[in-house]
């Protein structure tokens, strides 16, 4: 397990075992590949972030995952992969998030895409997210960098 601190010193555990943390979190964050492009979403007041959300009563954190791609990029998921999971440890409560890594088979026109402004595609993710404004601080902790060095060795030659 590795253990770090978010952009607002909340302290984060990340785990790559089976569910570590809850067998039922209630959040989840998919890391989302379309075309040989990463695929975000512009969130209206936290930036550009993976798409992700919180889970519904009823719903399990797979199908949250599906579901929350969908909303905020308008993409339908076709294989999704559990990654890992994270718990933070934050001032107004904790978090148990599950990350996941999608492959996305076609992008929907959507009429509205929720909290967001819809899709953003990108050749690659710029080395500087840490500093850079327009990207939310989800994408600024060891999360991310964790993750995707995961997802490469695992599921991409790049
Ligand atoms: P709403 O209920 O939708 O208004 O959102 P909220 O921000 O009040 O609640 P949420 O449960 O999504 O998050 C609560 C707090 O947990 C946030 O303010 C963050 O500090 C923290 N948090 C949520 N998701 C993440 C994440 O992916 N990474 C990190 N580092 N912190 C997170």
């Amino acid at each position: 397990m590795k253990t770090f601190y978010d952009y607002y010193r909340n302290q984060v555990n990340l785990s790559f075992e089976d569910h570590p943390f809850s067998n039922t979190p209630k959040h989840v964050w998919v890391i989302c590949r379309f075309e040989n492009q990463w695929l975000l979403t512009k969130h209206k007041n936290r930036g550009l972030e993976f798409p992700g959300g919180k889970v519904e009563r009823g719903e399990t954190a797979d199908r949250a995952a599906v579901r929350e791609v969908l909303e905020e990029t308008g993409a339908e998921v076709d294989q999704l992969n559990y990654v890992g999971q994270y718990y933070v440890a934050g001032k107004g409560g904790t978090v148990i998030k599950n990350v996941y890594f999608a492959t996305v088979s076609r992008l929907l026109d959507q009429h509205h895409y929720f909290e967001t402004e819809g899709p953003v595609l990108l050749d690659q993710l710029p080395q500087s997210i840490k500093s850079n404004s327009l990207y939310s601080f989800m994408m600024k902790d060891e999360v991310l960098p964790q993750c995707l060095n995961r997802i490469k060795e695992d599921y991409l030659n790049l």
